[in-house]
């Protein structure tokens, strides 16, 4: 059975499509969802599919927050780390302590648009079409190794709101695809 954790900040739309996808396979379990805010939406998407949380509010230093993050998954021991708009760096010492275990999720066509509002950024852009990217996490903004990559079209009559909702449709797609690859050891 692979262990997999996922970090999230916010709504958790993402969170919630692993948890589900993670309950139609067979060699794969979610045991465990961190946020980084004790409010965010994410924690709740979990304990309706009785998943575990933990919120781990930031409270004095990067080092002092990770480390308390770090405490709970030697508890969870997880074979893999999912981000799934989780919005923290995390340190090179963190990431060193599961290479090649944490991925993430970001929503243009890195490397364009890496860090925050990347949606709000491809729209304002102009580009016709834009993208998801899922990859490798290092100790840089968005820029580990690429795992996959797809885009989507940006329509000419598209609002703001239209356009991240096609986006976060195909993220949730990919990341579900990624979870099956988990799950088979293609990874
Ligand atoms: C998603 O669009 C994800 O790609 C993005 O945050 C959103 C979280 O939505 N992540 C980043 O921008 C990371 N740099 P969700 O909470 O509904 O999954």
């Amino acid at each position: 059975m692979k262990r997999v954790v996922i970090l999230a900040s916010g709504n958790g739309t993402n969170a919630q499509a692993l948890m589900h996808k993670a309950r139609e396979l067979k060699n794969v379990e979610v045991v465990g969802v961190l946020s980084d805010h004790s409010n965010a939406g994410v924690l709740s998407k979990a304990q309706e599919l009785n998943v575990k949380t933990v919120s781990i509010e930031k409270e004095t230093t990067k080092e002092v927050h990770e480390e308390k993050i770090f405490h709970q998954l030697e508890i969870w021991k997880p074979d893999w780390i999912l981000l799934a708009g989780y919005m923290r760096i995390l340190s090179k010492n963190f990431v060193s302590k599961y290479p090649k275990r944490i991925i993430n999720i970001h929503p243009s066509l890195l490397p364009k648009y890496p860090g925050l509002n990347a949606y709000e950024q491809a729209f304002n852009s102009g580009d016709k079409e834009s993208g998801i990217s899922i990859h490798y996490v290092d100790e840089g903004m968005d820029t580990g190794e690429l795992i996959l990559q797809k885009s989507f079209e940006r329509l000419e009559e598209d609002s703001l709101n239209e356009f991240k909702e096609r986006g976060l449709q195909l993220e949730h797609q990919m990341y579900q695809e990624i979870l099956e690859w988990i799950a088979n050891g293609k990874l």
